[in-house]
């Protein structure tokens, strides 16, 4: 298949076209941050009028990862009609052409969509409740895909590993954090449900490779607090977990609030692929192994200076 990755810089982006390059044919949208990557790149800021028709005139895609996004919760407090345009008008846009093109479609979207109010699993038939800018336009985003294309896949995930600038993900802020001797706040009450970002490159593949449609949340299978993710990350990398401040999340002082209970069934997903959801604990276990292998150092290399 020829996959378009749109947002190839980003976290999920750069893991899940790095991870498909022998398997497919990629090409990465980039505004212009990558140079030197095993996959083809295609310059194109998605904003711009036409790009959406351009990228498909020269590409010619087989199906579309959609990944790009204002993915930073509390920028998006603070501009949220850039929000708006990026996460939830250009999702429906793309979904449009997609359907018009024929082009299979997955569009990532988010736990955060959920208020965590809910003393139980969150299912794909809860009601979501967004608190912010942020998780307001990604459902609209999500909203807007499938209306625009009900064969459009909307996957809601939530993952962790390296990325392009080491400062991504949560795992990087515990690892960056504890491996200097510095601590490091982990909130006792959030709780969430991290994949690995290759385990969740591998799922999307298997769900585009099946033909899934409609919603799925596309988790771990695991919940814990961030809190004791960063300890068991300390524990993985052998740092000292007593840098980790247990703190509420009520006292951090962000700008967007943030759910506490972010625990998603993944029932639906793993019946549709037939399969057993990754854990969060061989994910930091394969994330600590991609480290000993220098692929933090392999993604970096990648970066455009
Ligand atoms: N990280 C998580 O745990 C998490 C949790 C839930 C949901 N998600 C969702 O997962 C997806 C990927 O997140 P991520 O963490 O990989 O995000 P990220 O690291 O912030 O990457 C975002 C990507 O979008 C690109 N982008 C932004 N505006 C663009 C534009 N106008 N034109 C072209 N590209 C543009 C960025 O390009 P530049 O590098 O040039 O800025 C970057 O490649 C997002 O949809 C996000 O909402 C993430």
């Amino acid at each position: 298949m020829k996959i378009l990755v749109t947002g190839a810089s980003g976290l999920l982006g750069l893991n899940l076209s790095l991870g498909m390059t022998e398997t497919h044919t990629i090409v990465g949208v980039d505004r212009s941050k990558l140079a030197g990557t095993p996959f083809e790149l295609i310059k194109a800021d998605l904003l711009e009028p036409g790009a959406c028709s351009r990228l498909m005139d020269e590409v010619h895609p087989d199906a579309i990862i959609h990944t790009a996004a204002n993915a930073n919760v509390d920028a998006c407090e603070s501009d949220p009609q850039g929000a708006r345009l990026l996460n939830a008008e250009f999702p429906g846009q793309l979904a449009e052409l997609c359907a018009k093109c024929g082009v299979r479609m997955i569009h990532i979207s988010t736990d955060a969509i959920f208020d965590g109010t809910k003393d139980d699993l969150y299912s794909e038939d809860d009601k979501p409740n967004p608190l912010g800018v942020y998780a307001q336009t990604k459902l609209d985003g999500e909203r807007n895909v499938l209306s625009a294309n009900p064969d459009a896949t909307v996957a809601r995930v939530n993952f962790f590993g390296w990325s392009l600038s080491g400062t991504r993900s949560l795992a990087e802020f515990f690892y960056n954090n504890l491996s200097t001797g510095q601590q490091a706040n982990g909130f006792t009450d959030v709780w969430f449900c991290p994949m690995f970002v290759g385990d969740l490159a591998d799922t999307l593949v298997r769900m585009l490779e099946k033909g899934l449609s409609g919603l799925y949340h596309t988790v771990g299978s695991e919940a814990l607090a961030k809190y004791t993710f960063g300890v068991k990350i300390a524990r993985q990398f052998g740092f000292d977990e007593e840098l980790i401040r247990p703190m509420s999340v009520e006292e951090s002082g962000l700008k967007a609030r943030r759910s506490h209970n972010l625990h998603l069934s993944v029932h639906k997903l793993s019946t549709a692929l037939g399969m057993t959801i990754p854990g969060v604990s061989t994910g930091i276990t394969k994330f600590y192994t991609q480290y000993l292998q220098g692929y933090p150092q392999k993604m970096r290399s990648y970066q455009q200076f």
